[in-house]
């Protein structure tokens, strides 16, 4: 669904239909459906007049009810959308959505401007999008749902985590200017994904030494991206790179660290060498590995 149809269900509902909303997120997060007999016990308000909230609810499409309206309703990617903006604007940290600017497989990220006419970054996390289509067809139960909307939320608190971490250590990655739940608002980079660059104003020996740095920088600052690839580096009109998309970042005392690390530099070497032919030594990546973590 679209985020302007989401925005709109936000401006038009009432702080009691938000109130109701927050009960479902509540429980459905835990896994469990929402009657409108429970709401109207915790909330004190008749059944009758919650009977009617939900409905409008549901007619938003902010809530689903997968077995019928009679067996309970379940939050969907939507309602959480409409929390999360609505904190959002009520901080004043964003006034207004616009374009999508990417569509990965479990994010979608948009343009969006601050009260004071910034640009920034809004990315909406979709952790189990590609699986959820069957569960409409199937009508199963939806605990599964409550968890992959309790893992959006998580990964968007690591994301912002090492973001700040790494924010501060002076890394070449996004500000992270707030998080609600599954949501994340940063720095807008005004680049291209590495990997649809066609001419990097910059020698690519350079761009890919500035970007093994990085990386040193980061295992440094105690953090290992472990999803890096030319996908996840942004250039932009100065040739510089960005690292963005950080949630499945490990702490440099994983136990496995080294495997990350060298699968995410192995990565940006391939890369290196399939498209501009680089002529890199086998053993760059021993000398690089040794060089992080001297034994
Ligand atoms: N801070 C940002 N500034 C500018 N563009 C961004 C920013 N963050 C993300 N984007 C754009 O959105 C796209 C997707 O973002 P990102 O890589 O963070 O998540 P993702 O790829 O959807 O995650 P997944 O690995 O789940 O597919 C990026 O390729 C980029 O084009
Ligand atoms: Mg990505």
């Amino acid at each position: 669904m679209g985020l302007a149809r989401i925005l709109r269900a936000v401006s038009e509902l009432s702080d009691r239909h938000f109130n109701v909303l927050r009960v479902i997120e509540r429980n459905s997060m835990r896994g469990s459906l929402t009657r409108v007999e429970s709401v109207s016990r915790a909330m004190k308000l008749s059944e009758q007049y919650l009977a009617k909230l939900l409905s409008e609810l549901h007619d938003a499409s902010l809530v689903w009810s997968p077995a019928g309206r009679k067996s309970g309703y379940v939050l969907n990617y939507a309602g959480l959308d409409a929390l999360a903006l609505r904190a959002m604007l009520r901080r004043g940290i964003v006034a207004s959505v616009g374009n999508v600017i990417g569509v990965g497989k479990e994010s979608d990220v948009y343009a969006a401007d601050t009260p004071e006419g910034e640009r920034v970054s809004l990315k909406l996390y979709r952790a189990g999008r590609l699986s959820m289509t069957r569960y409409r067809r199937t009508r199963s139960l939806p605990s599964e749902l409550g968890s992959y909307l309790a893992a959006s939320t998580r990964f968007a608190a690591n994301e912002v985590r090492a973001l700040r971490v790494l924010y501060e250590a002076g890394l070449p990655v996004p500000f992270p200017v707030y998080r609600n739940r599954h949501a994340v608002v940063a720095q807008l980079i005004d680049g291209v994904p590495l990997v649809k660059v066609k001419s990097i104003p910059k020698p690519p020996e350079l761009v890919l030494e500035e970007l093994l740095k990085a990386v040193k920088d980061a295992h440094s600052a105690g953090i290992i991206h472990s999803d890096l690839s030319a996908y996840n580096v942004l250039v932009d009109a100065e040739g510089r790179s960005w690292i963005i998309d950080w949630p499945q970042w490990v702490r440099r005392d994983h136990p496995n660290v080294l495997f990350y690390l060298r699968r995410d530099v192995q990565n940006l070497i391939d890369f290196f060498k399939r498209r501009y032919h680089m002529d890199l030594p086998p053993s760059l990546i021993e000398e690089f590995l040794r060089s992080v973590t001297p034994t």
